[in-house]
């Protein structure tokens, strides 16, 4: 099939490449000049473990391509997928501008029947907006389905190939052929292909985040109760993980979540209830908690600093939002150099992948580091921000080697209490005891 991907970003360069892995012949589409220049040069853009090799076959095999010339990129076309941004607006809704956009410019252009899929997370009723927006222009026979992308940054191409249950919102019987057919090669072990009309499929997909996002902050407040009645937030989870009906996943507490999707994704859920007139009290406390929650750590640092943290340095592992990905969108880890700085502390900062995005982001405000290691040098603790494995199981007597004080204030409960109590660090984390 020839199917054209509108928005190469994250979702847009896994569908385009996944979708060409399975033998499509794909057209990546971007306004981004600089973007496609560098994909179709061979250069990666995004950081995302196993895309690169499947991305470079493909281009090899003439089966991937890039432009920016949207009228050429969807000329041949059967499908067109939309993965185009949805940010928050300024009132917390999602900004359709970019869906609208597109869709707008393609109901110039298109002039055969074609299958225009939404994959980005928009609001119950974009599909029949898009559909709108196209029948401005143009009068011929077009489908317009609503298929989200459940995938997670970080193990996207594992997602995507081996997807739980894949979404399809359409009631066009032509449209459900067309989609069977299309994901019928990610499906052979019997995940289900759930069909349902466009506004369920919409609502699907914030449902999801919205729940996961609630679980999240459910188990923050759990891990807050756990310090202020002694327990231990680790033995609870473990505790309550094992009923089936909970289930294990999700249930670690941290310094909040971040990202691309849960932050906006809640904000919008809100926002789309309340023009129905419908008060979603639980996301509107999910949100409230999660806004604190990045800050967990700091009134822990500024007690231990006796409330001044002028002149002191900290170091920092990890900016992006979650581990195995560049993206620090949303980081917990930029709430966390802006509140430091604040107060006239310093900051060396490492990460395996996010450094780039974060410089071009806040520039030199902070220091970087090419090695965990050297980022502790001269600095007066060790904060931990994003769970990336090399942080698991560090060389301690390094850590204590290079900073000034056997200082750690870990955001994503990384260390087993006991041990780190004969090391003879002094060690905060996230609803366990505080090591002295
Ligand atoms: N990132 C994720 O993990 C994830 C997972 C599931 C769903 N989603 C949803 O998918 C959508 C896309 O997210 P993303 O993370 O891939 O965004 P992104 O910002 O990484 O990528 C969007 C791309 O669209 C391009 N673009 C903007 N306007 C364009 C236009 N008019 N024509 C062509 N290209 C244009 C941008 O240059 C950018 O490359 C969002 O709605 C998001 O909520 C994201």
């Amino acid at each position: 099939m020839k199917i054209a991907v509108i928005g190469t970003g994250y979702v847009g360069l896994v569908t385009g490449t996944c979708f060409a892995e399975t033998g499509n012949d794909v057209t990546c589409v971007d306004i981004d000049l600089n973007k496609v220049n560098m994909l179709n040069n061979g250069e990666i853009t995004i950081y995302e473990p196993g895309l690169e090799k499947l991305f470079i076959r493909n281009l090899k095999e003439e089966r991937l391509h890039f432009t920016t010339d949207l009228t050429a990129g969807v000329k041949d076309a059967a499908i067109i997928l939309l993965a185009l941004p949805t940010p928050p607006g300024e009132d917390g809704s999602a900004d359709m501008k970019y869906i609208l956009g597109v869709a707008g410019d393609l109901g110039k252009i298109l002039t055969n029947y074609k299958v225009i899929i939404n994959k980005s997370t928009v609001p119950v009723g974009t599909a029949d907006k898009v559909r709108a927006a196209i029948a401005e222009n143009y009068k011929g026979g077009f489908d317009v389905v609503s298929n989200p992308e459940f995938l997670r940054e970080g193990v996207a191409i594992d997602d995507f190939m081996k997807p739980d249950r894949v979404v399809i919102g359409t009631t066009s019987e032509k449209a459900k052929k067309v989609m069977g057919d299309l994901y019928a090669p990610f499906v052979r072990q019997g995940n289900p292909v759930i069909y349902m009309d466009e506004r369920s499929a919409e609502l699907t997909k914030y449902a999801a985040n919205s729940f996961l996002a609630t679980k999240i902050s459910f188990m923050n407040e759990v891990a807050r109760l756990c310090e202020l009645l002694g327990a231990d937030v680790d033995m609870v989870r473990r505790g309550i993980g094992s009923d089936e009906r909970i289930g294990k996943r999700f249930l670690f507490p941290g310094i909040g979540y971040g990202g691309s999707c849960f932050p906006k994704d809640v904000q919008a859920l809100v926002k789309s209830s309340s023009e129905v007139n419908y008060d979603f009290k639980i996301l509107n406390s999910v949100i409230e908690v999660n806004e604190k929650q990045r800050l967990h750590l700091i009134p822990g640092i500024k007690k231990y600093f006796s409330n001044n943290l002028k002149g002191k340095r900290f170091a920092l592992w990890g900016l992006a939002f979650k581990p195995n990905t560049d993206d620090i969108r949303e980081a917990p880890a930029l709430y966390m150099i802006e509140a430091l700085t604040k107060e006239g502390a310093t900051v060396c900062a490492f990460d395996p992948e996010g450094i780039e995005n974060v410089k071009n982001q806040i520039g030199n405000i902070i220091d970087y580091s090419e090695n965990q290691y050297d980022a502790l040098k001269n600095a007066d603790a060790l904060i931990i921000a994003t769970e990336w494995n090399e942080f698991r199981t560090p060389d301690f007597s390094k850590i204590a080697a290079n900073l000034k004080n056997k200082v750690i204030f870990d955001g994503r409960n990384l260390f087993d209490l006991s041990a780190i109590r004969e090391l003879g660090f002094h060690y905060e984390s996230v609803g366990r005891a505080i090591i002295n």
